[in-house]
């Protein structure tokens, strides 16, 4: 019998050319969640500042694909401080649940989403506490990037959506094309800092944002996981925004 192993939906014995040692140790992973919870106040706006204003664009394009789900329910996976959220709420999206690590990003999102339209779920991407086929859509903004374990975060967004269900990844990306990401890197590791250090400066204590270089360090290759994804749900698109820094992954369960 072939089994599949966790990692990225491969078959036993085949392994990624990109995706080894990727992972964060548990200290790394708690240190990138404490740094959201610390963004909080500015989070919303220096996020978008920083992704050159091209963020909340790509998680618009990210919503329209859900839009077929509308009437069911979508699982924000990560929700953090709750901009996507925010968008599909606005967009007329009336089930969603919200799933985060933190309790204190739960808690703030809580406060401010309507109770019936928001529903906050203490989790891990890894293991969702969802039955198999249970929801319309999974989003996943911002996110991906910073779980533990992507592979089993694919896997188990794969059995909680429904039959022809959508998803959606909405990310940093790193580009293929070797000089796209020669300058994205560069981007990342010298101009982000800067301009986020900036704009933090006196708001939160320290810069948190600075956390996304070591994320982006760990970064697959946006088609390692476009492929990733193919493999997981049946099939999968990438859309590259400013040549492939910024990505929107979509997918349909098949
Ligand atoms: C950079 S924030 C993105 C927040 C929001 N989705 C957005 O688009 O602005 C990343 C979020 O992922 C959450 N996160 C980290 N590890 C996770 C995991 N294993 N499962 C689910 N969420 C996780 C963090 O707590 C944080 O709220």
């Amino acid at each position: 019998m072939v089994r599949e192993d966790r990692r990225l939906g491969l078959l036993k014995g085949q392994q990624s050319p990109d995706f080894h040692d990727v992972k964060p140790s548990l200290t790394e992973w708690r240190r990138v969640v404490s740094a959201v919870e610390t963004s909080l106040p500015i989070y919303d706006s220096v996020s978008e500042k920083i992704s050159l204003n091209k963020a909340e664009r790509a998680r618009e394009l990210g919503v329209e694909y859900l839009e077929l789900a509308m009437n069911g329910w979508v699982i924000d996976v990560g929700v953090g401080p709750g901009a996507s959220t925010r968008m599909l709420l606005e967009k007329g999206f009336g089930s969603i649940v919200g799933l985060d690590p933190s309790i204190t990003l739960l808690r703030h999102a809580s406060s401010v989403f309507p109770k019936e339209s928001f529903h906050p779920v203490l989790a891990v991407s890894e293991y969702l506490p969802f039955r198999r086929g249970s929801v319309d859509a999974v989003l996943t903004c911002f996110a991906l990037r910073d779980v533990l374990d992507p592979d089993a975060s694919l896997n188990e967004s794969s059995r909680v959506v429904k039959k022809l269900g959508r998803f959606v990844v909405v990310d940093v990306g790193k580009p293929g094309n070797l000089l796209a990401r020669f300058f994205v890197s560069l981007y990342i590791r010298l101009g982000m800092p800067i301009i986020s250090s900036i704009l933090s400066w006196r708001r939160v204590k320290g810069n948190p944002f600075r956390m996304i270089v070591p994320t982006y360090d760990r970064l697959v290759s946006n088609n390692v996981l476009e492929e990733s994804t193919r493999r997981v749900f049946g099939n999968s698109k990438l859309q590259s925004i400013m040549f492939g820094g910024l990505i929107v992954l979509t997918a349909e369960r098949t």
